[in-house]
């Protein structure tokens, strides 16, 4: 239903990329990894049941977990499959760890994560010795039987992919020699900034103007007490709701801001948003700041395909805001949108026209002409958009439910679960 204003001061849940990392780096460090402000969320739990299968153990202390690793190298067969869940970061990451150890795991997931590509990791884990048994079309259900020693591998991503570099280096801590990733379009960078925290040999150096990530693999890490910044991609749906609802004025507290992941914040500038960041700082590596966001009118633009790597997963809720502004907003490259947890241009453009949006999908992006700032119609008697499994579909089509005149019927709410539980309580507290 419609929102009349979003007023108050909200502080969004940790990040989950780093989550899933810190649980994984926990475990493969020698002693106590302590991580305070842990994403507390589906996706994450299916990292930290793999991550005690792999051996470590894994408690809750307080509002804080802390993990035993069990090193590099004395990884333990789990005894069973490892269930990913609707978790993609989760089986690929966790896919470079099981690569390149003495053992066979087998990675399932839901009917959303089982039609997600995997031959991207499997690819280069290959490379690196690592053999896999896959469902066709390179799919989970998927084994693989690690390699040990792994062979170091020079590779060049042939996706922005930050969860495959991530798989290679992951990999890489148990090869001997150096692995090489090369990235030709930079992604996040979350891995190589952790694992520097934990004391690996990591380096990464710009040449002509690719990324070249190198590792020396089988050296001991060393467990350090975690703080996980605000999930950027969390806050990205408030800050689109207090633009786009009138009168609204909030504060996002303690929001990563890692260069990597703040393209939304930028493109929605160019749009217009006033968004402030105030009280810039460090929290465990990354820069966060607050967020101080006030209603503002929004112009359509024409969106870089460049920029899609730093909010590769803000499309969602940008078609949201393009949706409200005034005049055509572009999107273009974004053919990766379509092999996420949902197939995100066409699960977007059917749930926005339905909503009463104007749209056309084209093969690489959609193109949104927007209301001016008038409200959408929302969805009709008996209607609800699909939300096909996907988090995010979910939690923008909830943000367009505030600036609907008859609301925005959704048909599944349960997977916010996987990244944001809390979601519909914070967004509640705003209005
Ligand atoms: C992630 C990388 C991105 C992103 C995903 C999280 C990560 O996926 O969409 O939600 O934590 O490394 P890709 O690597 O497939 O682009």
């Amino acid at each position: 239903m419609p929102a009349r204003r979003l007023a108050g001061r909200i502080t969004v849940p940790g990040d989950k990329s780093v989550s899933h990392r810190a649980l994984i780096l926990g475990g493969l460090s020698v002693g106590e990894t302590r991580i305070t402000g842990l994403l507390e969320a589906e996706d994450v739990f299916a990292t930290l049941a793999a991550v005690q299968a792999f051996g470590a153990t894994v408690e809750r202390d307080g509002t804080d977990w802390v993990v035993h690793g069990t090193g590099i190298g004395s990884v333990l067969q789990p005894e069973g499959a490892l269930h990913m869940s609707n978790a993609g970061t989760a089986a690929r990451l966790l896919m470079g760890v099981a690569a390149s150890h003495a053992m066979t795991t087998c990675f399932t997931g839901d009917a959303s994560l089982s039609r997600r590509p995997m031959k991207r990791v499997i690819e280069p884990l290959s490379l690196m010795g690592a053999s896999f048994a896959a469902a066709p079309g390179d799919t989970l259900p998927l084994i693989v039987t690690g390699a040990s020693p792994a062979v170091p591998i020079e590779y060049r991503l042939p996706v922005a992919s930050a969860q495959v570099k991530s798989a290679v280096l992951l990999a890489a801590l148990n090869t001997p020699g150096i692995t090489t990733v090369i990235e030709p379009v930079a992604t996040r960078d979350h891995t190589e900034r952790m694992l520097r925290a934990f004391g690996a040999d990591v380096t990464v150096e710009e040449d002509a103007g690719e990324r070249m990530v190198r590792l020396r693999g089988q050296a001991q890490l060393k467990p350090l007490p975690l703080e996980i910044p605000g999930d950027a991609s969390s806050a990205a749906f408030f800050i689109v709701a207090a633009l786009l609802v009138e009168g609204s004025e909030i504060t996002i507290e303690n929001v990563g801001m890692n260069p990597a992941r703040t393209g939304l914040v930028t493109v929605l500038r160019q749009m217009g948003g006033r968004i402030r960041e105030l009280n810039r700082r460090e929290v465990g590596g990354e820069p966060v700041a607050d967020l101080h966001v006030c209603h503002s009118p929004l112009t359509g633009i024409e969106v870089d395909p460049a920029i899609a790597p730093s909010m590769i997963d803000e499309f969602p809720v940008l078609f949201i805001a393009a949706a409200l502004a005034t005049g055509r907003t572009t999107t273009s490259g974004l053919a990766e949108l379509r092999v996420k947890e949902s197939d995100r241009l066409s699960a977007m453009a059917a749930a926005l026209a339905l909503a009463g949006a104007r749209l056309k999908e084209t093969a690489d992006g959609l193109v949104i002409d927007g209301t001016g700032g008038d409200l959408l119609a929302g969805t009709g008697q008996g209607q609800e958009v699909a939300t096909c499994l996907d988090h995010r579909i979910a939690m923008s089509m909830a943000v367009a439910g505030l600036v609907s005149r008859h609301g925005v019927a959704i048909d599944d709410v349960r997977p916010i679960a996987t990244s944001f539980p809390r979601f519909a309580e914070l967004l509640e507290g705003l209005r």
